[in-house]
């Protein structure tokens, strides 16, 4: 059966305009940040004031701001402690600036997020928000020959680091395969029924597409998880009925230098999201039958693990 696909209208303003008085100043040096509107539809979407949203790699926290501005709980995993002490900073700014949730961040590798996460959250998540790191080429700030001395147009602030474990530096196929286990591992985080946004483009390595959306697709099914939606997230805005482009000094040197070599390339005017759902009813767990939030009666499982463990949160059950 195919999946519904909507238009989401995530870029009436600028990257910029929107993380404006938001965020704070250092959050401009990560290289892949989530278009604020993105997570904010999202969460809008798919929870309520009150429910609880993961993000597993959350960069400057994007998904953990958006969520506490809109009466949410968030939980963040970032590996890098730079970007995850900026994520806390931008979620303890998100409540004093009037958002109404909480935020916590905790740093390490998404792969243990089972570990990471407090048992008594796991199976209690309503929605994970999440990118994974890919294609560095179009990322990262310029600097003119004015500001530095050197000749022409200096790229800067396009690594997340150097560290070699961050997935940002691995090869796309090991990429996929450690993104699958994180997917495995949000599933456990979420309720049944729960979702999971993942945002992603293709790019293109010398010449050849690189289709992460479909792979990521596939890592959504291998994870447990059933893809449910696929969307379109604005990158540009629309105006009279046509889509005003913003690329970035990057995106149009890249597209100019692969058509200068006759590869077709376009600037990229969209994210792919893909929407993900987390089975009612799996064997492996038999949480359907036995969890709160289904409205089932509370039978205890002897083979799930998630069982005791969310009936000790304190959070309400079958709260949605
Ligand atoms: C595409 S960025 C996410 C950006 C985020 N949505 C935001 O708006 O800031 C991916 C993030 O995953 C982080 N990362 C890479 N490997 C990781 C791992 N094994 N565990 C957790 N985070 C990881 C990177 O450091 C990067 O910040």
């Amino acid at each position: 059966m195919p999946v519904p696909l909507s238009v989401w209208n995530t870029a009436p303003t600028s990257a910029p305009a929107q993380r404006k008085g938001r965020y704070l100043s250092g959050s401009t040096a990560h290289p892949a940040k989530m278009l604020p509107r993105i997570a904010a539809h999202a969460i809008s979407t798919y929870t309520r004031p009150g429910d609880l949203v993961l993000d597993p790699m959350c960069g400057i926290g994007t998904t953990l701001v958006e969520a506490i501005h809109l009466g949410r709980s968030a939980l963040g995993v970032e590996y890098e402690p730079k970007w995850a002490n900026l994520a806390r900073l931008n979620a303890t700014s998100a409540t004093h600036e009037g958002g109404t949730g909480t935020g916590a961040v905790h740093c390490g590798d998404a792969r243990r997020l089972t570990q990471l996460i407090p048992a008594a959250l796991h199976g209690e998540v309503d929605l994970v928000v999440t990118s994974p790191p890919y294609g560095p080429s179009v990322h990262g700030q310029v600097r003119s020959s004015r500001e530095t001395g050197e000749r022409g147009v200096v790229k800067k602030d396009f690594r997340y680091s150097h560290d070699p474990a961050n997935l940002a530096h691995v090869s796309t196929d090991r990429l996929l395969e450690a993104f699958t286990g994180i997917l495995a591992q949000c599933r456990l985080m979420l309720r049944p029924g729960g979702t999971a946004v993942v945002t992603t483009r293709p790019w293109r390595e010398r010449g050849e597409l690189i289709d992460l959306p479909s792979a990521v697709l596939a890592a959504g099914r291998a994870a447990g998880l059933i893809p449910t939606e696929r969307c379109v997230a604005l990158l540009a805005g629309i105006r009279d009925g046509q889509l005003i482009s913003r690329p970035s000094f990057f995106q149009m040197k890249n597209v100019r230098d692969a058509r200068r070599q006759g590869i077709p390339l376009s600037v990229v005017q969209h994210e792919d999201v893909l929407v993900f759902t987390r089975p009612q009813n799996r064997p492996d767990c038999g949480t359907a039958s036995s969890r709160c939030a289904t409205g089932a009666a509370r039978t205890p499982h002897a083979a799930c693990t998630l069982r005791s463990r969310t009936c000790t949160t304190g959070r309400p059950h079958g709260h949605r």
